[in-house]
């Protein structure tokens, strides 16, 4: 799918990263999406932060499959530097299980001269501000739906020795892993002037038939064999049956894209993850392949245009050669008439 929006976002937090990082940073903690954990860590964090040890705070548990949420935890504290935790924001003083994770990722840091340097990092809408505000105790940071809207670095003291600096949510340029723009999408990460709902709302809508079919029948009383419906009949079942009709019977699909969407985003659905880590690296390899694919594609296309604009040089040389000559004739002609 593609999805538009300014990549000036996302330069504005690259530069802020990079000048934290030059300032000293210990641990980066990098806030996730729990429904889709694969598709909201940032492809390019790793190397924006050297490598550095990474907390992956997965919030929003609350909206998400516990048992998927558990193999995530497990999934990333199996690696090397890495450790994970469940958040949501019902837990009214995280700050003291988030320091403790972070000492034990950077051991050698700590007491007020080598105070613990942790900088947070997460996309639009995954809940920064949110957990910002719960840290500092009062409304400093910005909360809405509408993701994008870059605010300036913070520092925020979470103990004596335990610094946290934040930045600017961001999405990357292009993201090519295609089931992680949808997820991203139906998660409301993306701004929805740059998506097609109802394409994404098919997307989930297809997901969700095949791993959370009991939480679809029991939300819109569907009936029969839904499962077996193509995904644009069953987003149609759905809009009938929550009275997204149109003057003359017909399904608001639109409309009804936004109500399935609505309903994933505030969890009345039931609790749902749109990935596994197994699934996730699957989609990532098959993508890699793709990209492959594509990288080849353009290189032939190059190649076969320098091939043509080489060969039109040879012609045109050939061209101007002939042309020389037919002056030449011309000339001799010329010489002809004058003598
Ligand atoms: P951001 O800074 O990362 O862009 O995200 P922000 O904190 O603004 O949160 C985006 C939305 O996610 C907000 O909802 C917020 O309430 C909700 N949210 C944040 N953390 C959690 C969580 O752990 N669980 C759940 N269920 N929701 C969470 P909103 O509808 O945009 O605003 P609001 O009216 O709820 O404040």
């Amino acid at each position: 799918m593609a999805i538009q929006w300014f990549p000036g976002h996302m330069h504005a937090t690259r530069k802020a990263i990079k000048e934290r990082m030059k300032q000293g940073i210990d641990v980066v903690i990098e806030l996730l999406d729990a429904r889709l954990p694969g598709s909201s860590a940032n492809p390019l964090l790793a190397s924006l932060t050297d490598g550095k040890p990474s907390l992956k705070l997965l919030n929003k548990q609350d909206l998400a499959d516990p048992d998927r949420t558990q193999r995530w935890l497990d999934h990333y504290n199996a690696l090397p530097g890495t450790r994970a935790l469940p958040l949501d924001a019902g837990n009214k003083a995280p700050a003291k299980a988030l320091v403790t994770a972070c000492r034990e990722l950077a051991p050698l840091r700590g007491g007020m001269s080598k105070p613990l340097r942790i900088l947070i990092c997460g996309i639009p809408n995954v809940g920064k501000s949110t957990l910002i505000n719960t840290l500092v105790g009062k409304k400093s940071a910005k909360t809405g739906d509408e993701p994008g809207i870059t605010k300036v670095e913070q520092k925020i003291v979470l103990a004596q020795d335990a610094y946290l600096f934040d930045t600017p949510g961001m999405l990357w340029p292009r993201i090519h892993i295609p089931e992680s723009g949808y997820n991203l999408a139906a998660s409301g990460a993306v701004g929805r002037n740059a998506l097609d709902e109802e394409e994404v709302a098919l997307e989930l809508l297809d997901y969700l038939r095949v791993n959370y079919a009991p939480l679809l029948q029991a939300r819109y009383k569907l009936e029969g064999a839904f499962e077996t419906l193509k995904d644009d009949r069953l987003l149609e079942a759905i809009g009938r049956k929550r009275g997204a009709v149109l003057s003359g019977g017909r399904v608001n699909m639109q409309k009804a894209a936004e109500i399935l969407m609505y309903d994933f985003r505030q969890g009345v659905l039931g609790r749902i993850s749109l990935e596994t880590p197994d699934e996730f690296q699957a989609w990532s390899a098959a993508a890699a392949v793709a990209d492959a694919e594509r990288e080849r594609l353009l290189k032939e296309k190059k190649a076969q245009r320098k091939g043509r604009s080489s060969r039109d040089s040879w012609d045109a040389d050939r061209h101007a050669e002939a042309a020389d000559g037919d002056a030449d004739v011309d000339d001799v002609d010329e010489d002809a008439e004058d003598a």
